[in-house]
């Protein structure tokens, strides 16, 4: 099947198309020349490529895998149930098989998270186990015990522009195939903006490029005129209209959006209506690291700004 959306059809499928850290890329190249793949956890934060090397290391390892999404299959029985059944047959390619567990930090700490434990060793003798999270304080430690940690996030300036700048390169080749225009001093903008959200770069790019070039328009398109409208929404309590611009935006992470307001609120908001708005935002800022559902948690807290914020 021809892939539609650009984030799949350019998901890498080596390690050596993996925009990473060398030091991280130099260690991945190690386990494949060494061929035995330990249990492994990925930390990092969204769009970062944790689950494209997964799926990258497996597939050049030749080893069976799936993947299981913790923010999904986060229920014990359902996730035991897809392990065990993918577990228990034998491998067509002969060796171990892997089960990508993504979003791990999803599982609940008190219950699923310690049955993994479990798992994990009843499942040692032909699995291996890759998680995924982008917190891993939330994942207990008798789970990091068992796998050794890879961290995605990285530190110095220097190798943040490096990144950016091999990022570039791959952004060059997939305009080029797609046939789409473009001002490199654009493009550089965006990638700083999101960086190292290479998902939203990728979703930036194909949406704004269907008109076929890419100029200074996608800069604003992403922020200033998106904020118009939801603030729009909001003033008009626009129950409706709301939603459906959550739905179109929920590529945007939950705390960018809530900051996004908060940036904003100064020249949408009512003075004395901005204590509440800035409780309201704190408030659903922490209640999204434990919902599994993003988008209802936003939905819900723009619910109550609407009810609770007078809008100039
Ligand atoms: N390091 C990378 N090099 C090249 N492309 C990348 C990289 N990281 C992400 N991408 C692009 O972004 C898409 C999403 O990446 P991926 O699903 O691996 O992110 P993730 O780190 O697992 O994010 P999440 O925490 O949201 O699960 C990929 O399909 C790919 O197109
Ligand atoms: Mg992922």
């Amino acid at each position: 099947m021809k892939e539609f959306l650009w984030v799949e059809k350019y998901r890498p499928q080596k390690i050596e198309d993996c925009i990473l850290p060398k030091t991280l890329k130099n260690t991945f190249n190690e386990i494949i020349k060494g061929g035995e793949l330990p249990n492994m956890m990925f930390t990092g934060t969204a769009g970062v490529g944790k689950t494209t090397v997964a799926r990258a290391l497996c597939n050049e390892l030749g080893l069976d895998n799936i993947v299981v999404n913790g923010s999904e299959d986060g229920n014990i029985d359902t996730l035991r149930g897809k392990i065990k059944q993918f577990a228990s047959t034998v491998s067509l390619q002969g060796g171990y098989k892997v089960v990508i567990l993504d979003e791990a930090d999803y599982l609940n700490p008190q219950s699923t998270q310690p049955a993994l434990r479990g798992f994990i060793e009843e499942f040692s003798s032909n699995c291996r186990f890759i998680l995924t999270c982008n917190f891993k304080n939330r994942i207990i430690e008798p789970l990091h015990s068992r796998c050794s940690l890879y961290d995605f996030n990285v530190g110095t300036t220097e190798l943040k522009t490096q990144l950016k700048l091999d990022f570039m390169k791959r952004v060059w080749d997939i305009l080029d195939k797609e046939e789409i225009k473009y001002e490199n001093v654009v493009l550089a903008e965006l990638i700083h903006k999101h960086f190292p959200d290479w998902r939203r770069v990728l979703n930036e790019l194909q949406r704004y490029g269907m008109s076929g070039n890419i100029d200074a328009g996608i800069l604003v398109t992403v922020s200033e005129e998106n904020v118009k409208k939801l603030m729009s929404y909001l003033k008009d309590k626009d129950f409706k209209g709301m939603r459906k611009w959550v739905t179109e935006n929920m590529d945007l992470e939950s705390a960018k959006l809530f900051r996004m307001i908060y940036d904003n609120m100064k020249t949408y908001v009512e003075p004395r209506s901005i204590p509440a708005l800035v409780v309201i935002l704190a408030d659903y800022s922490y209640k999204d690291s434990f919902m599994a559902d993003h988008e209802l948690n936003v939905v819900a807290c723009l619910t109550e700004v609407m009810s609770q914020v007078k809008f100039v």
